[in-house]
C-alpha cells in the first residue's frame, strides 16, 4: 500500500543527502544514509494538502489558522495523552533555530548550558556559538544499551551553575526513548536546582511498536514551569524541507520571554506550504506513520541480523526507535579519522560519522535506516567486502 520499498530517484533535486557531496567535499559515487531525511515519499494526504494550497497561487505571509492549531492539540492528545492549550503552541521555522531562540532569551553570553553527549551537533554549536559554557554531561554505553549518569548530572549542574539544559528525547543519535523513570529523575533535579529546560523532541514520534514516548510535562506536570518543549512534523513524515516547527511553551512568563525574542529575530512565522503540510500530516498521517516505523524497525533488525551473521566484530547498541541506527565500528580497530577515509573511499559509504556527535562518538558512525531494503542490502553488501579486504 505505501511505496517504502520503491527505490526513488532523489539525486538532482538539491538534496542535501544525495547532491550535497560536492559542496560539502564527499565522494560522489558514496552511497548517502547520512542526514536525518527519509528516502520515502510522504502520506498523500500532505502532498494533496500543498497542490490545493498550491493552487491558490498567492503565498503572502501566512499565519496558523484554527484547524492548525486543532490539529496539533488533537495529534498530542490521541498519541500521548498530552492536553496542549492553543495558546502554548508557537510557530518557529524549526527546532535547531529555535533552540538558539531559547539561548538568547534566558541565557547570557557565559552562561552555563548543558548537554549529553554524543548528541546531535547543533546543541554544542548553539552553545558555543552563542558564547554560552558547553558543560557535558555524557551518557554511559553499558553493554549495548546508553544509560544516563544522574551523578555527573547533579554534580555538573551544581559545580557549574547550569542555567539550561537541552534535552534530547528520544535521543539522536543513540536511538535511546527514555523511560518515566529517567525522565521524572532529570526533571526532578532540573526543578530542584532550578535549571531550565528546552527539550528536543523532535523524534517524539518514532519510537518503535510497543515503545512508548512521554513530553516531559506530560509526565511530570511541574515541567509546566521550567520547560520549553520543541516539536516538529518533520521527521515523522519527511517534511524537514518546509521548516515548520512547533514550540510548546506552557509557563504564561517563559512563553512571553521566548515570543519576544522569535518576533524581534523575525521567527515568528513559518513557511505557508509548512503549515498546510503540518495540519495534513497531524489530521490524516497517522496510519502511514505507523506503517513507516513498522518497516524502519524490520530494517533495524535487518541489519543486526546482518551484521551477526557477517560482521559480528561491528556492533549495533540498542535502540527503542528513530530511523537512524549507532553502530560501534571499534572492532575494526581504526581511529575515527581512519575510519571515516575506510568508509567513504573503501565502502563507498556516507554516514555520519561518530566523532561529529562529540569525542565520546569516536569509532561509531550513525546509519540511515529509512530507506528500501534493497538499498540497505546494497550499502552492508559494500560494507562486508571492505572488511574482508583488510
Ligand atoms: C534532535 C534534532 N533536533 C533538531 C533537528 C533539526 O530540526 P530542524 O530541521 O527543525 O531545525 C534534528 C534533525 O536531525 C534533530 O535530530
Amino acid at each position: 500500500m505505501y511505496k517504502f520499498d520503491t527505490l526513488i530517484e532523489r539525486r538532482g533535486t538539491g538534496s542535501v543527502k544525495w547532491d550535497g557531496h560536492a559542496q560539502l567535499g564527499f565522494p560522489a559515487d558514496a552511497l548517502p544514509l547520512w542526514v536525518a531525511d527519509m528516502d520515502f515519499p510522504v502520506p498523500a494526504e500532505i502532498t494533496e494538502a500543498i497542490k490545493k494550497r498550491i493552487a491558490h497561487e498567492v503565498y503572502g505571509y501566512t499565519l496558523a489558522t484554527d484547524s492548525y492549531y486543532d490539529s496539533i492539540r488533537g495529534w498530542m492528545e490521541r498519541r500521548y495523552s498530552w492536553p496542549v492549550a492553543r495558546e502554548w503552541i508557537l510557530t518557529v521555522p524549526g527546532v535547531v533555530p529555535a533552540i538558539n531562540l531559547a539561548l538568547h532569551a534566558f541565557t547570557k553570553p557565559g552562561d552555563a548550558v548543558l548537554i549529553q553527549p554524543p548528541v546531535y551537533p547543533p546543541f554544542s554549536n548553539a552553545v558555543l556559538g552563542n558564547d554560552r559554557r558547553l558543560i557535558k554531561n555524557p551518557l554511559v554505553l553499558v553493554g549495548d544499551r546508553y544509560c544516563l549518569d544522574l551523578e555527573d548530572f547533579e554534580a555538573k549542574v551544581v559545580e557549574n551553575r547550569v542555567r539550561l539544559f537541552v534535552l534530547c528525547s528520544p535521543h539522536n543519535p543513540v536511538g535511546r526513548v527514555w523511560s518515566p523513570e529517567e525522565l521524572s529523575a532529570m526533571a526532578e533535579i532540573c526543578l530542584r536546582r532550578h535549571v531550565l529546560i528546552v527539550a528536543d523532541e523532535i523524534h517524539q514520534d518514532l519510537a518503535f511498536p510497543g515503545v512508548r514516548h512521554y513530553p516531559l510535562p506530560a509526565l511530570v506536570p511541574a515541567c509546566n514551569e521550567n520547560t520549553i518543549i520543541c516539536t516538529a512534523p518533520s521527521k515523522s513524515f519527511n517534511i524537514a524541507g518546509l521548516q515548520t516547527s512547533n514550540i510548546i511553551v506552557p509557563d504564561p512568563l517563559l512563553r512571553e520571554k521566548y515570543a519576544a525574542a522569535a518576533r524581534c529575530w523575525g521567527m515568528s512565522k513559518v513557511n505557508a506550504l509548512g503549515l498546510v503540510a503540518c495540519e495534513a500530516a497531524y489530521t490524516y498521517g497517522a496510519p502511514w506513520l505507523d506503517a513507516a516505523m513498522a518497516y524502519v524497525a524490520a530494517n533495524g533488525n535487518f541489519v543486526r541480523e546482518y551484521l551477526g551473521a557477517n560482521l559480528p566484530q561491528l556492533k549495533v547498541t540498542e535502540s527503542q526507535g528513530l530511523f537512524l541506527l549507532w553502530l560501534d565500528l571499534r572492532g575494526l580497530g581504526f581511529t575515527a579519522e581512519e575510519l571515516e577515509t575506510f568508509l567513504l573511499h573503501r565502502a563507498r559509504l556516507w554516514l555520519n560519522q561518530g566523532y561529529t556527535f562529540g569525542e565520546e562518538g569516536r569509532g561509531f558512525v550513525r546509519l540511515n535506516i529509512a530507506c528500501p531494503r534493497a538499498r540497505l542490502e546494497q550499502a552492508l553488501g559494500q560494507l562486508e567486502a571492505a572488511v574482508n579486504q583488510l
